[in-house]
């Protein structure tokens, strides 16, 4: 166990690269229980892989990932999974053939004692109480990401942004501690972007869980971050709250050289 520190997850002097090219030059932060937590940075920065190295998609050449305290960093992603650290995608990844409320529920699989694996049958008591209590959960999700009226639908029928929401519930069907979003509005119009936002927030204020955000849209980003941290070029260039960031000559130099309409948002 690691001495008692302020931040729920920390990330020391990680480092990742492809052949030649270096995704991650060393990076470290560390991240606080209950805050949104946001990454941001240019196309190419490292985010996603930063993300991918905490929940071990990614195992880095050097660095620690510390949880609550444990060093996970050489922990398979199921194992992961199962401490309490779950994800969304840049790209929706769901069984597009299967409802909703299946795609939900194959989210809750994680905390169920399989009989097979657990060297005994997990009937009677336990395994109801446990049932009774997922159902709970599945049917508080519907209801915080609205999405009661689908339930029923085949995903593959669903618009992109109903997907979206759809797999922002089956990682909250998996009772996360933290929650680690990859870009949840990419692809989204204002409407649905500031509902993700909305959701993000309402996570964040009822289930008790940290969010980790990589996030393209900065009015979404200053608005709902406790803090940020910025990535370019695999470095972090700067972490602060939202004021901070806004302000910082780095960050701005950094997105002087990606689209006019993000370098104008940064300042809005
Ligand atoms: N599996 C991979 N193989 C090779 N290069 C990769 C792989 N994953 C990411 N990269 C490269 O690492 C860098 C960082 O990528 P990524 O973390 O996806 O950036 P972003 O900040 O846009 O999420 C990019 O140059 C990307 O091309
Ligand atoms: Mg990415």
């Amino acid at each position: 166990m690691n001495k008692a520190s302020e931040y729920q997850l920390q990330i020391e002097d990680i480092h990742l690269s492809f052949g030649g090219l270096k995704a991650l030059s060393g990076v470290s932060t560390g991240v606080k229980k209950g805050e949104i937590f946001s990454i941001i940075g240019p196309n190419g920065a490292g985010k996603t892989c930063l993300l991918n190295c905490i929940n071990s998609f990614y195992q880095p050449e050097k660095g620690r990932i510390i949880f609550e305290g444990r060093d996970i960093t050489e922990l398979k992603a199921h194992k992961i999974a199962g401490l309490g650290i779950a994800r969304t995608f840049q790209n929706v990844e769901l069984f597009a053939h299967m409802t909703v409320l299946d795609n939900i529920k194959l989210g809750g699989h994680v905390h169920l004692k399989s009989g097979v694996l657990s060297g005994g049958l997990y009937f009677g008591k336990a395994r109801r109480e446990e049932m009774a209590f997922r159902r709970h959960i599945e049917e508080k999700i519907i209801d915080l990401l609205e999405i009661e009226h689908i339930r029923k639908q085949a995903v593959h029928t669903l618009p992109y942004g109903l997907q979206k929401r759809v797999e922002i519930a089956r990682a909250l069907a998996m009772r996360p501690r933290i929650l680690l979003l990859d870009e949840p509005c990419a692809g989204m119009n204002l409407e649905e972007t500031e509902d993700i936002a909305r959701f993000v927030l309402d996570i964040k204020e009822e289930w008790d869980v940290t969010i980790i955000l990589i996030e393209h849209d900065m009015g979404v980003v200053m608005d709902i971050s406790d803090r940020v941290c910025v990535l370019d070029f695999g470095l972090k260039i700067a972490e602060g709250d939202p004021a901070d960031i806004r302000h910082n000559e780095h960050v701005i130099k950094a997105y002087l050289g990606e689209e006019d309409k993000t370098y104008s948002r940064l300042d809005a």
